[in-house]
This record gives structure tokens, C-alpha cells and sequence, in this order.
């Protein structure tokens, strides 16, 4: 049964995330409790709903609730051996290792900001992440508002910005700048410095540390400069919320205007997490 219920929404931080309570996503909320689960998360960004208990079958039917399920982009050839065990477009983080091999991806430690799938035509609308297992310290993951960062840039920045494409690129598993990982398997994309959310007609940042490597029509010595600049900016810590997990947390963020990254934690510390992500519905412009 649809069940309705009065969304309880407390912010997390002057500009991103928003915890949801008094909602059970096992069972299917009525569609104008979606509706308001929807206009919560163009508002803040971030959802974290807490105490969560899923099976794989319900991840999926709350990923709808956003938009299309993503397929999995990562070539089969790359898939960890946990893979086996989980649905289609469901996708394992993980570190624990069986034979000595993490059953699933990003496994250890820490992460630059990024966005998800900013090298594809079509990068995803959202991604999702509902924790199993957590280390007892580290592996927070941060959210850093993109509009924030837009808002707050220096104008004359911005000027020299306005109308500009960057070149992004990523090597599947790649987890900080240049760090050689997955060089075998990787995608390019050019997208607009600045993105307007199709949803919200606001403008965000969208460059990131891990993946942008330049600006097109630019010379290299400029682009460095102005791209450090922007990298600087959009970390600033108070544009950022820092997610300390817990078992059961289902949190949702949207890749078109904000960014992510993961501090690091001990390898000897288990972590878990089940994701998924919504297609986009256009290019970024
Ligand atoms: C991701 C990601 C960060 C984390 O799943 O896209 O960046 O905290 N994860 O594991
Ligand atoms: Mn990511």
C-alpha cells in the first residue's frame, strides 16, 4: 500500500544536504510524497535518509523514483568478483578482498572532488549510495554545492569563464588526479565551465579536480590558472557538507550541480556500500 506522510526535512549545512525522517522506503510512498522527496532534493542537493533496511529489489525502485535507472558504464572486463552477487545497474564500493581482490570498486582510501560520469556525452542526473558497512573512522564522503560556488565567484573570474567548454577525462578506477590508475579503460567529454540545472535554471560550477583536464581554446599556462582558481573556490569548506556514514543511510546527491570526494580511511577497516544511478535526460549546457 501507498502510504502519505509529512516530509520532515532538516538541512545539513548552510548550503547542501538535507536529512529526510519519517520515511520508510520499503514500502512505496504515495506520489505526493515522491513529488515532495523530489522538490526536497532540487532544493538541497543531498538527501540522507537515515536507518534505512533495503533489499537490492527496493534500491532499485527508489533509484526510479529520480528518473531512469543508469546501466552500468564500467566494461564487464573490470567488474570485481561481488559482482556476481548483486543485481543489474547496481554497482558495489568496497575494499574488503576475497583472495586478495576487493569485491568491489574505488576501493581504498581517499578521493578527489568529482562529478559523476562528467566524461560522458550524457553524464548521470544522480547517484546513490546505501551503506552496509562502515570504518569506524574516515571514508566520509563530501559534498561540495556547485551553485554556491557560482554565486560566490569573483566576477572578473567569471567573465574570463563565461562561455568557456572544459575537456574532462577519467580512467575508470582512477581515484585522484594523474594517479595512473585504469589507464586502460577511459572516456573523454568536452562540457560547458558552467552548467544550468534543467530543473532549477540555476547555474553551477562544473569543473572538477579529478577529472577536468583543461579549457578548450585556451592557452595551456591560462587554463592551469584559471582551472586551479575554480578547483580552490568550489572546495572552499564552507560550500562543503561532510557525510559521516552510518549503517543503513540511503543519501542521494545531484551530480549536475554539486561535486564529491572521500577522505581517506584505514585499510584495515571494512566498507561497503551498494550504488546505483538515474540517466541523464540531456547534454549539459
Ligand atoms: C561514487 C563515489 C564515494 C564514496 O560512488 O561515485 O564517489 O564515499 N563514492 O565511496
Ligand atoms: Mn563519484
Amino acid at each position: 500500500m501507498a502510504y502519505s506522510t509529512r516530509l520532515e526535512v532538516f538541512p545539513l549545512s548552510k548550503h547542501i544536504g538535507a536529512e529526510i525522517r519519517g520515511v520508510d522506503l520499503r514500502t512505496k510512498p504515495n506520489a505526493e510524497t515522491v513529488a515532495a522527496i523530489y522538490q526536497a532534493w532540487l532544493d538541497h542537493l543531498v538527501l540522507v535518509f537515515p536507518d534505512q533496511e533495503l533489499e537490492q529489489e527496493d534500491f532499485l525502485r527508489v533509484t526510479e523514483y529520480f528518473g531512469e535507472v543508469g546501466q552500468v558504464h564500467r566494461p564487464p572486463k573490470y567488474f570485481p568478483p561481488g559482482f556476481s552477487r548483486i543485481l543489474p545497474n547496481i554497482l558495489m564500493i568496497s575494499n574488503i578482498r576475497e583472495n586478495g581482490e576487493p569485491i568491489g570498486v574505488l576501493p581504498d582510501g581517499e578521493m578527489m572532488f568529482h562529478h559523476d560520469m562528467i566524461h560522458a556525452e550524457v553524464p548521470s542526473k544522480a547517484t546513490i549510495l546505501y551503506s552496509l558497512e562502515i570504518p569506524k573512522t574516515g571514508g566520509d564522503t563530501l559534498f561540495a554545492s556547485g551553485y554556491a560556488a557560482y554565486d560566490t565567484l569573483d566576477p572578473k573570474v567569471r567573465a574570463r569563464l563565461e562561455g568557456k567548454q572544459a575537456k574532462h577525462h577519467y580512467n575508470y578506477g582512477s581515484q585522484a588526479r594523474g594517479d595512473g590508475k585504469g589507464t586502460e579503460a577511459f572516456a573523454e567529454m568536452a562540457h560547458p565551465v558552467f552548467r544550468t540545472h534543467e530543473e532549477t535554471k540555476r547555474k553551477a560550477v562544473y569543473v572538477n579536480r579529478l577529472m577536468t583536464v583543461e579549457l578548450l581554446d585556451t592557452p595551456k599556462a591560462e587554463s592551469d590558472e584559471l582551472l586551479g582558481k575554480l578547483f580552490d573556490h568550489a572546495e572552499k569548506p564552507e560550500f562543503i557538507y561532510a557525510h559521516t556514514w552510518r549503517v543503513g543511510d540511503l543519501l542521494l546527491w545531484d551530480n549536475r550541480c554539486s561535486t564529491h570526494a572521500r577522505t581517506d580511511f584505514p585499510a584495515t577497516e571494512r566498507r561497503l556500500m551498494l550504488r546505483t544511478t538515474v540517466k541523464g535526460t540531456t547534454r549539459p549546457y
